[in-house]
């Protein structure tokens, strides 16, 4: 393997590539978002123009969709495929017991919805995403934007009663505005540091008036497929406790996706 790819590179894409062995022909397929699953749709869209695979695919953001398209893979909507066979998405932490943090992107609405609606919840991610416990990534909410100072202030009040080390919330901006989500909501992010008790978090969150859904996946990952800079894969299933390990040889030349973006 030559090392055109960053280290970080080279993990994201091991583990897209081998998260691709859980799909099969004929299947309906959830597509994260991010930067790892961006990985996930150019070799998914390979294998559709090059091995004739044949899938459906529900985007969990609009930008992910415009990649899906781009690359060959046919789209439809939630609705239209009703129940996926396995969603594959990146995230922003897992733990041991592959609860997440989520939404980093700003697609965890979508991402909770479409992971729920699947057999299976694949996340990819490489090895800097394995935490012991969740929280040092700062956890987003999703809100609607009608009163979100005063929804803000309220989760912060509720957060300084409850089992986490940080209870403060910023908007998310681009530049001088707000990021706005394609559902059209806001986002905070909770600067927590450690959350104990990440179930219990989870359901007050969601209780709160104003707060659509939050970054919290509990008991939805099934499977971590998780990438290293060096091309070794390590895939832990958390419902049978099987761990396997190999490796992904590939040759890192300019036709390697070379104008991914995401
Ligand atoms: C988007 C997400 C992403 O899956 C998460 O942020 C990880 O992204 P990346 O693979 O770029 O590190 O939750 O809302």
């Amino acid at each position: 393997m030559s090392s055109r790819l960053s280290p970080i590179d080279t993990a994201k894409f091991v583990a897209a590539k081998r998260a691709c062995d859980f799909v099969e022909d004929g299947m309906r397929v959830g597509l994260g978002t991010g930067s790892t699953a961006a990985w996930l749709v150019r070799c998914l869209g390979e294998m559709v123009n090059e091995d004739g695979l044949r899938i459906t695919g529900v985007p969990t953001s609009s930008r992910t969709a415009d990649l899906a398209r781009k690359v060959g893979i046919k789209v439809v909507s939630l609705d239209e495929a009703k129940w996926l066979d396995v969603t594959i998405d990146g995230a922003d932490e897992f733990d041991g017991e592959l609860n997440l943090i989520k939404g980093g992107g700003g697609a965890l609405l979508q991402e909770k919805i479409v992971a729920t609606a699947s057999d299976r919840m694949v996340v990819i991610a490489d090895r800097t995403k394995q935490v012991e416990t969740l929280g040092a990534f700062p956890l987003p909410i999703e809100v609607v934007p009608f009163g979100w100072q005063t929804t803000k202030a309220l989760v912060e009040e509720t957060l300084s009663s409850l089992d986490v080390m940080g209870d403060s919330g910023i908007l998310r901006m681009i530049g001088d505005t707000p990021f706005v989500t394609d559902e059209g909501n806001y986002i905070i992010d909770l600067h927590l540091h450690r959350i104990d008790n990440a179930r219990q978090l989870a359901l007050i969150l969601n209780q709160i008036p104003g707060i659509v859904e939050n970054g919290l996946f509990i008991d939805i990952c099934d499977v971590v497929v998780m990438g290293h800079g060096d091309g070794r894969v390590e895939v832990r299933d958390i419902n049978t406790g099987v761990r396997t390990e190999d490796r992904i040889e590939f040759i890192d030349n300019d036709n390697l996706f070379t104008d991914l973006t995401d």
